[in-house]
């Protein structure tokens, strides 16, 4: 990995990470966290919770979330652990920012993006992630997988 995108993956968790809460670490009750296995039958409850989500925080587009959402996870489950003995998992993230938008990042520990000639797809999904988003980011995660970013526009940014 780059010390860039260390940087960037160290910015990521800090978003996610637990907050302190007396003596105990809690994680912040406003951040989206959910872990699914990354199977098919996973992609619509994975895009179900985090657009229910998403509509709570005043997001401006749900159907574009949900299309977006949905592209990525069908991503970590059609392309990252096809080297791997056992599919592994697919963890959204979500968290909506004052003055900003809704993040989502969309992550897995597979074998990181990589062009693929054999994909099943069509190959539009990382495009139609990036018309669909207002910032749109792909990092290596600190044990090889792939970590997909994505930033929303809320009704009321303030
Ligand atoms: N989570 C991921 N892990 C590994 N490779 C990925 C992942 N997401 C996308 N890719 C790679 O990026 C390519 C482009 O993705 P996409 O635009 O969604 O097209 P498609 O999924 O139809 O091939 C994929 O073919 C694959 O090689
Ligand atoms: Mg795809």
């Amino acid at each position: 990995m780059t010390a860039a995108g260390a940087l960037a993956t160290q910015a990521r968790d800090r978003l996610f990470a637990p907050v302190r809460s007396g003596n105990r670490m809690v994680m912040d009750p406003s951040v989206f966290t959910r872990r699914f296995p990354a199977q098919a039958d996973q992609v619509a409850p994975a895009r179900r919770e985090v657009v229910a989500y998403a509509r709570e925080q005043g997001a401006a587009d749900p159907d574009g979330i949900a299309l977006a959402v949905s592209e990525a996870v069908t991503n970590a489950v059609v392309h990252a652990y096809i080297d791997a003995r056992t599919p592994g998992d697919v963890e959204v993230f979500a968290k909506r920012h004052p003055g900003d938008g809704i993040e989502i990042h969309v992550c897995d520990d597979g074998r990181g993006m990589m062009p693929r000639r054999d994909s099943p797809g069509l190959g539009v999904g990382l495009p139609l992630i990036t018309k669909l988003t207002q910032r749109f980011k792909v990092e290596t995660r600190p044990g090889g997988g792939t970590a997909v970013s994505m930033l929303f526009a809320v009704h009321d940014p303030a």
